[in-house]
């Protein structure tokens, strides 16, 4: 296990009370694995990411990461791991490269082969030439992508990534995923933090996710889609597309035709929600598509027939909905408490 964390706690001190930020969190992330923690905003997740990285300690609760005891061996993390923030590492004045060097010093990495494996990173993540600019001169990607490079310089086993890819345009996101999927292919463990449900989807082996700072749902994007509400599918019947609703015989035999597909569906193993609506029958199945080829026999054995058949897979939105009571939002924005503050007040 590449991160194993039981009951872990933060609470943070306020002058109106203690926040409760994390409320005893248990994960565990395997060697090479991409895991998404995904959580509304308030959630806890920058605070865990924080606490596994060293950066705060918990108020209770205990971790191995990297190999290392989070309580009794902080500097062995600090050294295995990266940890890319989720306002960005590097100061707008600065030189992209000297902040690079600079970085990779903190962790003991000397002068020569910081510059040697930076500049080979800036070629590897695609900012060529770049090594010599003032990092506020860099696009958002190009940054968000130097914020990586700082991640890695000292050539972390585990990287910890919060929001890597808000605000960054779609072609910049879909670059940074190849990225990521790269730095897994050289054998990195990656925990990353985000908004974006379709990128958990794409990008991440696993999903956690976490409301008022505890796990309140965890596995692969197809089993958290799967555990939610099976597929949905519609089955649309023929003998309604004349729009004879109205016709008293027709009106019956609708009646009778859709009574008995809704017999057949609901001895379908796991059929749930099963409802007669306007032109056929709706229902919720686990893996629709498997069950659909003998579903589609008994109702051609009766002599129905079909006009249209259509299976949608839940979406992670759903899951979310499900899980949090609430809609994860990708236009959420940043707390106010949000490190992005201080920065702008050093620049
Ligand atoms: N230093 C702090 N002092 C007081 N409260 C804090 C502190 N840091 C975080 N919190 C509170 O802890 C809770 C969790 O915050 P955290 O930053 O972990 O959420 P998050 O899941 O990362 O949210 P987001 O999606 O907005 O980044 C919030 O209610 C936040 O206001
Ligand atoms: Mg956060």
């Amino acid at each position: 296990m590449m991160i194993e964390a039981r009951g872990l706690v933060r609470t943070f001190k306020t002058k109106r009370g203690p926040v409760q930020a994390v409320q005893g969190v248990d994960l565990d992330v395997a060697d090479g694995e991409i895991v998404g923690f995904l959580g509304p905003n308030g959630a806890g997740k920058t605070t865990t990411m924080r606490m596994l990285a060293t950066l705060i300690t918990p108020t209770s609760g205990s971790a191995t990461v990297a190999g290392c005891d989070l309580a009794k061996d902080p500097v062995g993390v600090r050294r295995r791991i990266g940890y890319v923030p989720q306002s960005g590492s590097t100061l707008p004045e600065a030189v992209a490269g000297d902040e690079v060097v600079d970085h990779a010093r903190l962790y003991g990495v000397s002068k020569a082969k910081a510059i040697a494996d930076g500049q080979r990173l800036f070629e590897e993540l695609d900012l060529p030439g770049l090594w010599r600019r003032q990092c506020k001169t860099l696009s958002g990607g190009q940054r968000r992508r130097l914020d990586i490079v700082m991640g890695l310089i000292h050539d972390p086993k585990l990287i910890f990534l919060d929001e890597p890819t808000t605000g960054l345009d779609p072609q910049a996101r879909a670059n940074l995923w190849e990225h990521i999927r790269g730095l897994r292919d050289r054998g990195a463990t990656i925990f990353l933090t985000t908004h974006y449900l379709d990128e958990a989807d794409a990008l991440c082996d696993r999903i956690l996710v976490i409301d008022h700072g505890r796990i309140v749902g965890a596995g692969t994007p197809e089993a958290l889609k799967q555990q939610v509400s099976g597929d949905a599918v519609r089955l649309r019947l023929a003998d309604h597309a004349g729009g004879r609703a109205d016709a008293g015989a027709g009106g019956s035999r609708r009646t009778n035709v859709t009574e008995t597909v809704i017999r057949i569906v609901e001895k379908l193993d796991g059929a749930i929600e099963v409802e007669a609506v306007a032109d056929g029958v709706n229902f919720r199945i686990p893996r629709g598509g498997s069950v659909l080829p003998g579903l589609l026999r008994q109702i051609d054995a009766v002599g129905i027939e079909l006009d249209g058949v259509e299976v949608h897979r839940p979406t992670l939105d759903d899951v979310f909905l499900t899980m949090t009571g609430r809609s994860l939002r990708d236009d959420s924005p940043a707390p106010a408490d949000e490190p992005e503050k201080q920065k702008e007040a050093v620049a």
